[in-house]
């Protein structure tokens, strides 16, 4: 382990203490650079063989999709990308999605989730969660909570990352999980857990 220096705990302790959630956005776009910082910070490889999030037996269930909207690089239009390189890299585009098609599948109205430059999803394999962990309890669902736990770890790495690039970015879960597996449709076995939208501050 690394003794870190007073001036980096200090920095540390900075950004966790201004991290606030932002809900609007301006019309810039976001760096391709800055979202595959935020995404490697969040999820990349570290260690032998790890992520940078915490996952339990090191399963590693979690993937991260991208919802593109406004990024600085016109090699990516908008739509619905995957990630490469255990999530250092921007990946295939796999569809369009629209940012109204997305909204459409909040429970509250979430305008942010049309208006973000980038909605990140964080997905799940449950049914590797599941069979992996089924002997630790009877009814099989243990997987499904650690899958939820690893992704508050991926989620507030993704904050911290955001906020450290002068980004924002805001947790949508309050989303109709049928309507968004229709807009999404995802790769097989992966379903969302959470959407991070980012933006630039208004
Ligand atoms: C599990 C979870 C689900 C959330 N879902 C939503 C959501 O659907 N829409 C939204 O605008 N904010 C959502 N949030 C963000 C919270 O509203 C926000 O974190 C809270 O109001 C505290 O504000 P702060 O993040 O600025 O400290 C969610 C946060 C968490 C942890």
């Amino acid at each position: 382990m690394s003794h870190y220096s007073e001036d980096t705990r200090s920095i540390l302790a900075d950004l966790i203490e201004s991290r606030r959630s932002l809900r609007e956005y301006s019309r810039t776009p976001v760096s391709r650079a800055a979202l595959e910082w935020i995404v490697a910070c969040a999820q990349g490889p570290s260690g032998a063989g790890q992520r940078n999030a915490p996952s339990a037996h090191a399963l590693y269930p979690l993937r991260l999709f991208a919802i593109i909207n406004r990024l600085d690089d016109s090699s990516c239009p908008p739509g619905l990308y995957a990630f490469d390189g255990a999530h250092r890299r921007l990946g295939p585009r796999l569809g369009t999605t629209s940012p109204q098609a997305l909204r459409a599948t909040s429970l509250a109205d979430d305008h942010w989730l049309e208006h973000a430059a980038v909605v990140l999803v964080v997905a799940a394999d449950y049914p590797a969660a599941r069979a992996h962990f089924a002997d630790q309890q009877p009814d099989g669902l243990r997987g499904d909570r650690y899958a939820h736990i690893e992704t508050g770890a991926v989620l507030q790495n993704l904050h911290l990352a955001t906020q450290a690039q002068g980004l924002g970015g805001v947790i949508v879960a309050g989303f109709d999980d049928r309507r968004l597996v229709d807009t999404l449709a995802l790769p097989d076995g992966l379903r969302s857990v959470a959407l991070f939208c980012i933006g630039a501050p208004s």
